[in-house]
């Protein structure tokens, strides 16, 4: 385990198992569809990677790039897009793959905005939640584990974009992040 955690929360076989059991599940409603799978950058890659391998209906792949300075304290703020997607989501059923939902804040908002641009449906997968954290009207329609507030890094997950290359899901040492 790196020195900067505290505690294991996920391992990578606890990852492994349920992630394909999410997206089989996920699948199974998509037969006969063709999804344009979304990835919130940069934190979802390694659940995203994992994710679609496991899906059989044809898909197409793309991200986004958003910063939620609307998190926090104050809660006022826009979605700021810092990367946009590639192709249009009017008319597609559209599935957004997240690393974890806090406040609810990002995700509320995106999946606005991708409805307001014409999408046909929109689903959340989100590997992580922190439904006691929650301000803001967002329920995942998938979601792989709910987990205590704790700060958590690894499997795509940062904390001043170090940690993300972990391959389980740990703690991060209060020390760390308050010093
Ligand atoms: P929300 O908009 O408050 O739901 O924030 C979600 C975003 O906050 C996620 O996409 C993460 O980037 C970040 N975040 C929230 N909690 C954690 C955590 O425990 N570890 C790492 N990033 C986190
Ligand atoms: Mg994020």
């Amino acid at each position: 385990m790196h020195k900067d955690c505290e505690r294991i929360m996920l391992t990578e076989e606890q990852l492994r198992t349920r992630v394909k059991e999410v997206a089989l599940e996920v699948d199974r409603h998509y037969q006969g569809k063709r999804p344009l799978v979304v990835g919130i950058l940069k934190g979802s890659i390694i659940f995203y990677s994992d994710f679609i391998r496991h899906l059989s209906c044809p898909v197409e792949l793309d991200f986004m790039a958003v910063s939620s300075y609307g998190s926090g304290a104050v809660s006022s703020g826009k979605l700021k897009i810092k990367k946009d997607l590639d192709k249009s989501v009017e008319g597609r059923d559209v599935i957004v793959v997240e690393d974890i939902i806090d406040s609810g804040f990002t995700l509320a908002n995106l999946k606005t905005l991708l409805l307001e641009r014409g999408a046909k449906s929109v689903i959340i997968v989100t590997l992580l939640n922190k439904q006691e954290r929650r301000e803001y009207d967002i329920v995942p329609e998938y979601n792989c584990f709910d987990i205590e507030n704790e700060f958590v890094v690894g499997y795509g997950l940062d904390y001043n974009e170090q940690y993300r290359n972990l391959p389980y899901i740990g703690i991060l040492k209060r020390e760390v992040y308050e010093k």
